[in-house]
Formats: C-alpha cells, structure tokens, sequence
C-alpha cells in the first residue's frame, strides 16, 4: 500500500500496551519483536506478493528472499517460516510446486525450514513466508534510532521496480534482467553477518517504499535529517536509462510524489531521472545501514568478505528532511 494511506489507517488502531512488545507498528519498522525473556526475544514479520518475473522458482525465490530479509534487518537470526499463498483454481500444480520449492530452497540457504502454511485460490497468484527469528533484546537493530553524523551504506544496487516493469512490457529481454533477479534472489544474510563488531545504530531493508521511501522512516524515527549522493548510489545496468524513457511502475511515482511531499529536496542538478530510480520500489532490496563513522570502513570489509558490496552513500544530518546532491 500506498505509505501515507497505511500510516493513516495505522494510526486510528488501538494502542499497544504490552511491555513485552519492544517494536510494534509505531515506528514502521520491518518486523515486530517481541520479549519471551529478558536475553530472547521473537522477532516475527510477514510479507508476500504477486509474480513479479515469469519464472515460477525464481519467483518463489525472491519471495522468499524478500521475507526474510526483515528478520535480517533488525539484525535478527530467522529460525522458521510459514508459507502464504493464493493461487488460481486453473494453475497448473508442476508451477505451484515450483514456486514452492523455490521458496522452500531459498528458506533452506537461509538456514530455516518452511514448517507450514495456508493457501486460498484467487486469480491473481500470491506467495511469500511469515518468518519467525530470534533475537537477544539488546541488539535489536530498529529502523529508529540513527544518529546524526552516522554513515550511510547500501548493500543492492536500485532498480529492480523499473526493471521487472520494463521487461513485463517487452522492452527488455531476459539477459537484460538477469542482473536484477541475481539481486533480488540474494539473501540478506551475508549482509547482516558483517553487523558483527561494528556499532550500527540503525538499519532497515529497502522494499516497496524505494530508498528515499525507507530512508525517510529511519530519518523520521530519529527524529533527524539524511544527506546523499546520487552518483555514490549503485544502479542496476539499464535502469537510469529506461528511467529517462519514463518506463517506470506507479509505485515508483507514488513513492517518488510521497518522497517530495514529506521534506526531500534535490539539487538542481540531479536529474529528474534519478529522482524516479532512488524513489523506485524495489522487492528484496539490499540492508539500508546507519553506522558510527568509525566503524563505517570495518562494515565495508566485512560485507565485502561475504560477497557484498556495501556502497556508502551519505550521511545522517541533525536537520530535519533529506537533501539529495549530485
Ligand atoms: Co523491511
Ligand atoms: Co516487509
């Protein structure tokens, strides 16, 4: 859903008033938490969607990658998962157990099982996991509690929304994808690993509300600003070109339009296209980090000794909003 409208209805919910809920709807954080005992805590978050690339196992991949990635945002470790889905009653069950295997393989990658679940026939197919974790309470990661003068890294490259609509419409080929399902079937695991050691004040997964969308929630919770560079962001090859031909979802619009209307403000000499690709609603994107500068190198080397590049794009600002540069 649009985030404006979800913080809307959000709002006029009951409130929580269980102490053992340490992170609840409040903060638009990436999965709630919630305290057994005083060294454990259950970090629990769900999340699925329709079919956003032709193949069946790739898809469940990705869904499931995207699932269980918010246990990893909050620098949780995912112990079991149940599946969700919808599928049309015509589908033919060799592509539902493919999509289910697929989830089921990416689960098993992640160290976890799939241990149950619920379908329901709908003719639009959907699949994702409800991801359960665990996680001591005093290394929660929120979203909320960025600090000015931290460091900002990305560990994916943007621009997976612009990709996957452009190859729906027939504007790209399969080779021109490959680049982005590579990205999206990536769990963030490797990325959250290298947390280890370092002070990370704040982290959060960049999904349907794109970069400018997430880093706003981050921004807002610690009641402070961000800065960042454009050009220091990584793209997917192709995605700022097709963003110039305005192929783009309308989730990257709305996003986008949310983006302009809560405080953000590009230089003039940041493209328009690029406005579109920070704003463009991703699936399984990478961690979003706020790290202490000092430690900003040590996550860099860690990430990179797992395979992932963490590109540092910025910096948390103790002014309010936040200012896009060239
Ligand atoms: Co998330
Ligand atoms: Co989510």
């Amino acid at each position: 859903m649009d985030a404006g409208v979800l913080a809307q209805v959000l709002r006029d919910l009951p409130p929580i008033d269980d102490p053992n809920v340490l992170v609840g709807t409040s903060t638009a954080d990436d999965a709630g938490v919630y305290r057994l005992r005083d060294d454990l805590a259950l970090v629990q978050t769900v999340d699925f969607f329709t079919p956003i690339v032709d193949d069946p196992y790739t898809f469940g991949a990705i869904a499931a990658a995207n699932s269980i990635s918010d246990v990893y945002a909050m620098g949780g470790r995912p112990i079991s998962a149940l599946a969700i889905a919808a599928f049309p009653e015509a589908m033919d069950p060799q592509t539902i157990g493919a999509i289910l295997r697929g989830g089921a393989e990416k689960a098993r990658e992640a160290g976890i099982n799939i241990i149950g679940g619920h379908t329901i026939k709908d003719d639009e197919p959907k699949y994702g996991l409800a991801v359960t974790g665990v996680i001591h309470p005093e290394r929660i990661l929120r979203n909320s509690t960025a600090q000015p003068g931290d460091v900002l890294l990305l560990t994916k490259p943007l621009g997976t929304g612009i990709l996957t609509t452009a190859r729906r419409s027939d504007r790209i080929d399969d080779a021109a994808l490959a680049e982005a399902i590579s990205a999206m079937v990536t769990l963030n695991r490797g990325a959250a690993e290298a947390f280890e050691h370092c002070a990370i004040h704040a982290a959060t997964d960049v999904t349907g509300f794109g970069l400018l969308g997430h880093l706003r929630e981050m921004v807002a919770g610690a009641r402070a600003g961000a800065e960042i560079h454009a050009h220091r962001v990584p793209y997917l090859a192709g995605a700022l070109e097709l963003a110039r031909e305005n192929v783009v979802p309308g989730g990257t619009k709305t996003n986008l339009r949310n983006a302009l209307e809560t405080g953000t403000r590009f230089d003039g000499d940041v493209e328009a296209a690029l406005h579109l690709l920070l704003a463009d609603a991703q699936t399984s994107g990478g961690l979003l980090v706020a790290v202490a500068p000092a430690d900003a190198m040590r996550y860099v080397q860690q990430a990179a000794a797992r395979g992932v590049r963490a590109a540092e794009i910025g910096v948390i600002t103790s002014e309010p909003g936040i200012r896009v540069r060239a």
